[in-house]
């Protein structure tokens, strides 16, 4: 195993003073953000917020109250909040009703809010530290992990200067493919693409990646198509990521050298079922070995109710995942620094670890470096071609800049 220089740093709790002194007139959805509990009789976490009827005509007819009363007490502070309150106003009055009513039914927009606020307070300063660059190759790019819905992107496309940052990339293995109808089971991309005639100028371009982050070859892709095709810098944001999920956004930071910071914020632990196949995940080109009964957990939530190992073990897991993953990020004899930060978002849970990592010095990114592949591929695919099986079908969209 590879040996770190410095130890992983435990950071403060930001925002915890806050978390505590919510007034107790919060709505329903602010209290159901922080909803569930880590004890073993405690519902699961929802991955929604649950609305009364109140909240569902505030969210309508007055988004900018909604945002405000919801994200009170939430990490990103008032003048930020009160910012998003006025974005999604514009939101709500540009977008056709049915485009609104699908971002805000689902009820994830608080609760993705409330728990990525420290992320985007985050990536907000890492910008705010960046020159304005002279060539629009040396725009910053933000790539969002598992990006779902997109709810983060679409708050940083409108927080952050568009001077400084290109586009912001949404990848999941969830969008269609580009050149294709979306089907039922895909993420619904009417609000980055438009639909009909309707389009919305997002302030710093939207676009979405196919990826399944399990598959090497569509990884690989990526490196070819996204990363060594700007010179950066790139921030990778992973936000709620499952199981080893956590793994390949930090071998995506490990292996890309115009990647500037990294945000990891690990969910679930990895399935137990990895213990019979592996003794160690091993990461890096430091090769740090993760014993896999360290951090794979038994159990799943089955009709509200957990069924698996008490909760208060899973804790112990949890912390010893994250202090893993970020040991698996190459140091890069001192140019990386990395650190592990507990910060409440959740009041009830113990998912509340984030990992930030910083590269000093970046550089170019070669695809054959970051791949260890040279191009042409095995599968004789031709390199710098966008659209990998010359099919007419690639995994991602042309932007202004292809
Ligand atoms: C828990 S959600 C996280 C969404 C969002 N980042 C958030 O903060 O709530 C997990 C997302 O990961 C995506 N996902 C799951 N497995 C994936 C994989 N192998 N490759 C790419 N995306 C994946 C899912 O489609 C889903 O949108």
């Amino acid at each position: 195993m590879g040996a770190r220089a410095t130890k992983p740093r435990r950071g403060s709790l930001e925002g915890r003073a806050r978390e505590r002194g919510e007034a107790s007139t919060a709505t329903a959805a602010r209290a159901a953000a922080s909803d569930g509990s880590d004890s073993d009789e405690g519902p699961p976490p929802p991955p929604w917020v649950k609305r009364d009827d109140a909240t569902v005509e505030t969210e309508v007819n007055d988004p900018e109250a909604w945002i405000n009363d919801a994200l009170a007490g939430s990490a990103m502070g008032e003048a930020l909040i009160r910012r998003c309150g006025v974005i999604a106003k514009k939101w709500a009055d540009a977008m056709p009703k049915s485009t609104w009513l699908r971002i805000t039914k689902s009820g994830r927009l608080v609760k993705e809010m409330r728990e990525s606020a420290p992320v985007i307070v985050r990536t907000m300063a890492y910008v705010d530290a960046m020159a304005v660059p002279e060539n629009r190759d040396e725009k910053c790019t933000i790539v969002d992990l598992c990006s779902g819905f997109g709810y983060l992107a679409m708050f940083l496309s409108e927080l952050l200067p568009k001077e400084k940052v290109e586009e912001i990339v949404m990848v999941d293995k969830m969008w269609a493919m580009f050149g294709t109808e979306p089907k039922s089971h895909h993420i619904n991309w009417a609000h980055v693409y438009g639909e009909g005639e309707w389009r919305y100028e997002w302030p710093i371009a939207l676009s979405t990646r196919k990826v399944d982050l399990k598959d090497r070859a569509q990884v690989k892709q990526m490196a070819n198509h996204l990363f060594s095709r700007w010179n950066g810098p790139f921030i990778v944001l992973g936000i709620h990521l499952c199981g080893i999920l956590s793994i390949k956004a930090v071998e995506i930071f490990n292996r890309h050298s115009n990647v500037k910071q990294l945000i990891l914020k690990p969910c679930c632990l990895p399935d137990f079922s990895w213990t019979y196949k592996e003794e160690y995940f091993e990461v890096g080109s430091h090769k740090h070995r993760i014993p896999t009964k360290e951090v794979c957990s038994r159990g799943k939530w089955k009709k509200n109710k957990w069924i698996g190992p008490p909760r208060h073990t899973l804790k112990v897991k949890f912390e010893a995942w994250n202090d893993h993953l970020c040991r698996s990020i190459d140091e890069e004899e001192g140019n990386v620094r990395s650190e592990v930060q507990e910060i409440k978002v959740q009041e009830k849970h113990f998912q509340n670890l984030f990992i930030f990592s910083e590269r000093e010095v970046t550089r170019k990114c070669i695809a054959e470096e970051a791949t260890g592949t040279r191009f042409p591929t095995p599968s004789g695919t031709e390199a710098g071609r966008w659209c990998p099986t010359g099919t007419g079908y690639g995994t991602h969209v042309k932007n202004s800049r292809q």
